[in-house]
């Protein structure tokens, strides 16, 4: 069965990856009209992954393990070393319960709240400027949110490069060259800025309050009873801080699709309960691209359907293709907040943030604060403010990863709605 798996014909599809960026799985799948195949990326075999049945495979903790699944340059710039993305069994399950416990809905409720409140005091600054590049004002207040959110103690004049730095880890995931250097440069500096903190935390000089993500990890203590070595303490708090000012490319997405679909706007303004902007956001998540794919490495040789899984074989789920799926997605192509409607899911079918089980799973700890950040920021886009979106390069390339509407989304003439 080996021999007829589809293969790629380029020696190291790693080049292709990036030139390709997110219809990469979709470019190669039409060629090999399969759901399955194999390929050499980063130096090694691969194989990759789409569809509905694909990804439940991938989420079997039987056949799949994290460790050592991502490439090095990832781990040195988007994800730090020593998180909880790279554990696997009992030791993963009881770093991940200490994320979860930070998202009750009480504490999500107060993240929002920060967040609302921080959006409320720049409103006379926007009022008063020429434009408004949305992106880079998303990632200020957000980084300032999370923060206090966090525990973490920040001057007001720290905020712009704190928050530039957390926005350029994420930038650096699939970048080769200047924008992955900058992303290495900004992961040094926050690692170090955090062991600080961490430091400062455990031996009283820093005060933390429970439950924070700065109390969590400074006094966390793993299955062998040990706190948490300072760096990967520091890890941890900013896998909290930086997937938070990563929902920037988020409020950009948002942004850009109540320009291109006013009629939601009322909708979102007039409703009281936030359902419409649910339905909103959910097809913000499913059409617009952030995360392009899930990567894991096989942990005992299985075969499915017919292909070879061999251990230690790194394997890449398509999340990009996935929400573009026939099978699972009627009219994929449309945007139609409506599709989410009385939707429930099963856990396979919307992966933007990865799929299975919060607590089991490597699922994103901070979906649910993802999707209540988003309701917030189209409710506040929609009712706090008027504003033009004047002629600009909106254009979202897909070569990109990750990628936001060129511009950043200026906005001008803002006012306040009283
Ligand atoms: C994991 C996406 C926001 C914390 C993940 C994964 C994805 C993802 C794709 C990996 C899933 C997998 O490997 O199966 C996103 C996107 C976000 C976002 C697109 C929105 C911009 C957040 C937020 C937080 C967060 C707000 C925390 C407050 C985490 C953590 C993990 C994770 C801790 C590792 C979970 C584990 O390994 O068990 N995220 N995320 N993310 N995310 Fe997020």
């Amino acid at each position: 069965t080996h021999l007829d798996e589809p293969r790629d014909r380029a020696p190291d599809s790693t080049l292709m990856l990036v030139n390709d960026g997110y219809r990469f799985f979709l470019n190669r799948l039409n060629h090999h009209h399969q759901d399955v195949f194999e390929t050499r990326l980063f130096g090694e075999r691969a194989i990759c992954m789409h569809g509905p049945e694909a990804a439940r495979v991938f989420y079997d903790p039987e056949r799949f393990g994290r460790s050592h699944a991502v490439p090095s340059r990832v781990q040195k710039t988007l994800q730090g070393q020593g998180g909880v993305q790279g554990l696997d069994g009992d030791a993963h399950r009881h770093r991940k319960a200490a994320f979860m416990r930070l998202m009750t809905e009480d504490r999500v409720a107060d993240l929002v709240d920060l967040f609302e409140r921080g959006w409320r005091d720049v409103l006379p600054r926007w009022e008063l400027s020429d434009r408004v590049v949305l992106f880079e004002e998303a990632q200020e207040l957000l980084c300032r949110a999370a923060c206090t959110w966090a525990g973490i103690p920040l001057h007001d004049d720290e905020v712009p490069h704190r928050a530039q730095d957390m926005a350029a880890m994420v930038d650096a995931f699939g970048a080769v060259g200047p924008r992955h250097w900058r992303g290495r440069l900004a992961r040094l500096r926050s690692e170090t800025w955090m062991k600080r903190i961490v430091a400062a935390a455990r031996s009283g000089h820093v005060e933390t309050f429970e439950p924070s993500a700065l109390h969590t990890f400074a006094y966390h203590r793993d299955l062998d009873g040990e706190l948490l070595d300072t760096r990967v303490a520091a890890v941890e708090v900013l896998n909290v801080l930086r997937p938070i000012v990563a929902i920037s490319w988020y409020v950009a997405f948002i942004a850009v699709a109540l320009r291109d679909h006013p009629e939601w706007r009322d909708r979102i303004r007039s409703d009281a309960g936030g359902h419409e902007s649910e339905l909103f956001v959910q097809e913000v998540r499913r059409v617009y691209p952030l995360t392009p794919f899930v990567g894991a490495r096989v942990r005992r040789s299985f075969e499915w359907h017919g292909h070879r899984f061999d251990e230690g074989t790194l394997v890449l789920l398509d999340v990009y293709g996935a929400h573009r799926d026939g099978r699972v997605w009627e009219r994929p192509g449309e945007f139609d907040p409506e599709r989410f409607r009385g939707w429930s899911s099963d856990g396979f079918d919307l992966i933007p943030q990865g799929g299975g089980d919060h607590y089991r799973d490597h699922r994103c700890a901070g979906e649910w604060i993802t999707i209540a950040l988003m309701k917030s920021a189209a409710r506040l886009l929609c009712t706090t403010i008027k504003y033009q979106v004047p002629k600009q390069d909106l254009h979202i390339d897909l070569r990109r990863m990750p990628t936001a509407p060129r511009s950043g989304v200026v906005i001008d003439r803002v006012e306040r709605v009283a």
